[in-house]
């Protein structure tokens, strides 16, 4: 039987504290993917559980909602087990948090775990640097970057579908 999780991708974006990177990237994504009619689910996590249950930083919103996503209703929570079943992709904002999801990955997940910057050209390896310590500046730079990055996702989904591999 075929079902939804296999004909669709699943899209689940991962940083440390799931309040600046992660949902800016959910926003971006779902804004994309709608404007193309693409069909997805799309969520983000937190390797650690500082904010659990926060709203996205205060910059984090305004940056978003000036690019015209609203992200004001999402919620921190962290990565969980059932994560790696649920989504058919997560994409790490750093390598550090690719360490951890690789650390909290049970054997039989059935998720592909890439770098979402491992998805733009020229980018490969790179991090999206944590906004959290610095500037508005720094959070339309974060913008820009996964902006970018998650129209190239987006892109390789409409080709790839479900298989797409990063
Ligand atoms: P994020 O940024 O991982 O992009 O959500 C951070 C948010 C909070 C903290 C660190 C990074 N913190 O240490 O509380």
């Amino acid at each position: 039987m075929v079902d939804a999780k296999t004909t669709r991708p699943a899209v689940l974006f991962v940083c440390l504290g799931n309040i600046c990177r992660s949902p800016m990237a959910e926003g971006a994504f779902r804004q994309m993917a709608d404007k193309v009619v693409l069909p997805v689910t799309v969520a983000s996590a937190g390797t650690a559980d500082y904010h659990v249950d926060s709203p996205p930083d205060p910059r984090a919103i305004a940056t978003a909602s000036a690019h015209g996503v609203d992200i004001s209703s999402l919620r921190g929570r962290q990565l969980e087990r059932s994560d790696f079943h649920d989504f058919t992709h997560i994409f790490a904002l750093d390598n550090a948090n690719m360490e951890g999801i690789r650390a909290r990955a049970p054997g039989h997940g059935t998720a592909r775990v890439s770098l979402l910057l491992d998805a733009l050209d020229g980018a490969k390896g790179e991090p999206v640097v944590d906004p959290y310590h610095g500037d508005e500046a720094g959070f339309e730079a974060c913008w820009e970057t996964i902006s970018e990055a998650v129209d190239a996702l987006v892109a390789r989904f409409q080709r790839d579908g479900v298989d797409a591999r990063f």
